[in-house]
């Protein structure tokens, strides 16, 4: 008992020490740099800030951690620190601050344990690293988001199909989002390996349905386990999860086998195959372009499941969202509606649906107020500074050591009534249309954050709002009302993105 005592008397002598050798190094830079303290919000105590930590996981219980955040901006500033389980969070919702984060001081800033935590599903690629080895996969991946490749809406065509046949068409309730999160993986899977798993059509028990059940498992595992932060390596020794590892490999060996018949059917020496099977795979396939720049599975393996991570859930979220608002404004739908109907029924193309503005504004409105990825953050991998939120009158720059982490909010940040003006928590899709001349158009620039920015930027932003498009503009074209079933008010669900938390609970009536 008293080597527990005296053990546990140690440690906490430790942390102190350590909390103020802290404090003096960063006085000490922060004179260097010219940088003043950023504010601290009030906290009762901030040696753990277990309060806060409280507050926090109790926001997300009562899924309205997002409203809980924006309130904390607004009681204390758009750049403040707070503790919490013993780390310090430095926060902003300065876009100042944020272009330096992800563009400027790029650098200078990390994606911290995003690897230890997400690793075991999607090992090394595009999303998960930093440094020469994102650079290298971004270079293999980028060249494959081209225009011509996402402008494939034949194919997108034949998953809406299955989509419409799945809904149904006497009035009766259904969820919305649910099938938009089957389309997306089906066209996103057809996209990236070539065959799609064809989750809206087939049938329970199968491969492609156990594919999925286990990427929707292993996914919603890591939400969790990468807000475990630095002690994921702990718990994954200490309480290993079994059923997250299982889901991991069901999960490999699927993507495995793709990989591998790729490989194959690519062999040089196989050449007669090659053309023999030119007809079957025809259109652009993702994973046959990176084979050629590639040959080894697992980097294959991981790349492919790097994007299908931030591909899949992303456009289903984009897609929920709005139909959540349109079948809640008719005033907005019908204005689309008018839109739409310009086409006429001719299903559109790359081209139409570019011109399409007032799906445009209603898209960047959604992303505004429902912006996918509604928080984020990075974590400083050496000593810098921000410009902005230092001093008493938060106008000076703040110190920012190495090993601090930086969040932003994007979605408080889009509700800025500095940049959106009064209205800003409107849903007003014609903020976005540019003003008469004398009248200042809206340009947020950094203020306006839904696909990130800078060098780490999606990837998959056109593929994205053009397959987004095309599923809104061709719903309308199939269904002559799409009415709410659900009248509340949109609840948050957070795991790595941000979807309804109730569905979009809706009935439609065909044309
Ligand atoms: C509405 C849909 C989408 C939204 C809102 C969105 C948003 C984002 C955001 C915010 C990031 C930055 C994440 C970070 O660095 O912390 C990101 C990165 C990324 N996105 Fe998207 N995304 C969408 C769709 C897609 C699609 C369809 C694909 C691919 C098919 C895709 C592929 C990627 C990739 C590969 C990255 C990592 C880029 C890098 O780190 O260099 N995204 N996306």
């Amino acid at each position: 008992m008293a080597f527990l005592v005296f053990g546990l008397a140690v440690l906490i002598f430790a942390f102190i020490v350590r909390r103020a050798t802290t404090s003096i190094v960063r006085a000490r830079s922060e004179k260097q740099r010219r940088c003043k303290s950023v504010y601290r919000i009030p906290q009762f105590e901030r040696v753990i800030g277990y309060a806060l930590y409280r507050t926090q996981v109790t926001a997300m219980k009562n899924k309205n951690a997002m409203e809980v955040n924006l309130q904390r901006y607004l009681d204390n500033g758009e750049t403040w620190s707070a503790v919490m389980m013993g780390n310090t969070f430095f926060n902003t919702i300065d876009p100042r601050n944020v272009q330096e984060i992800l563009g400027t001081k790029f650098e200078d800033f990390g994606t911290a344990e995003r690897l230890a935590a997400f690793g075991p599903l999607l090992g090394k690629g595009i999303f998960t690293t930093d440094g020469n080895f994102w650079k290298t996969s971004r270079a293999l991946v980028k060249p494959n988001f081209n225009r011509s490749q996402v402008a494939d809406l034949e194919a997108l065509e034949s998953h809406i199909q299955q989509l419409f046949a799945k809904i149904p068409r006497d009035g009766s309730t259904f969820d919305l989002q649910k099938l938009f999160f089957q389309l997306t993986l089906d066209s996103a899977t057809e996209f990236l390996f070539g065959e799609s798993v064809h989750s809206l059509t087939s049938s329970e028990d199968s491969e492609q349905q156990r594919f999925e059940a286990a990427f929707d498992l292993a996914q919603a595992k890591l939400g969790i386990r990468y807000r475990r932060g630095k002690f994921i390596r702990f718990s994954d020794i200490f309480m290993p999860d079994y059923e997250f590892k299982t889901a991991c490999k069901t999960v490999h060996e699927f993507v495995d086998k793709i990989v591998g018949k790729a490989l194959e059917r690519s062999h040089p020496k196989d050449a007669e195959k090659v053309i023999e099977e030119k007809d079957e795979v025809e259109r652009y396939v993702f994973l046959k372009e990176l084979a050629k720049a590639t040959r080894d599975p697992q980097r294959l393996r991981d790349e492919l499941l790097n994007i299908l991570l931030a591909g899949r859930d992303t456009t289903a979220s984009l897609l929920s969202s709005t139909f959540h608002v349109l079948v809640r404004r008719p005033d907005i739908l019908e204005k689309l509606r008018k839109e739409v109907d310009e086409l006429h029924g001719v299903k559109p193309n790359y081209d139409t649906l570019k011109s399409m503005k007032y799906l445009k504004y209603i898209l960047n409105e959604t992303l505004r107020l429902y912006p996918v990825v509604p928080t984020n953050a990075r974590v400083a991998v050496k000593d810098t500074t921000l410009s902005h939120g230092g001093g008493p009158d938060r106008k000076s720059p703040v110190f920012i050591p190495k090993g601090q982490v930086v969040a932003y909010s994007v979605y408080c940040m889009h509700r800025r009534k500095d940049i959106y003006g009064e209205d800003a928590l409107e849903f007003k899709p014609e903020r976005w249309a540019p003003k008469p001349e004398g009248e200042e158009s809206l340009r947020p620039a950094w203020g306006y954050l839904p696909f990130n920015g800078g060098p780490r930027v999606c990837v998959g932003q056109q593929f994205a709002l053009t397959e987004a498009s095309y599923a809104i503009v061709r719903l309308l074209q199939e269904f002559a009302v799409v009415e709410d079933r659900d009248g509340g008010p949109f609840v948050e669900q957070l795991s790595l993105t941000m979807v309804s938390a109730n569905g979009v609970k809706v009935a439609v009536m065909p044309i």
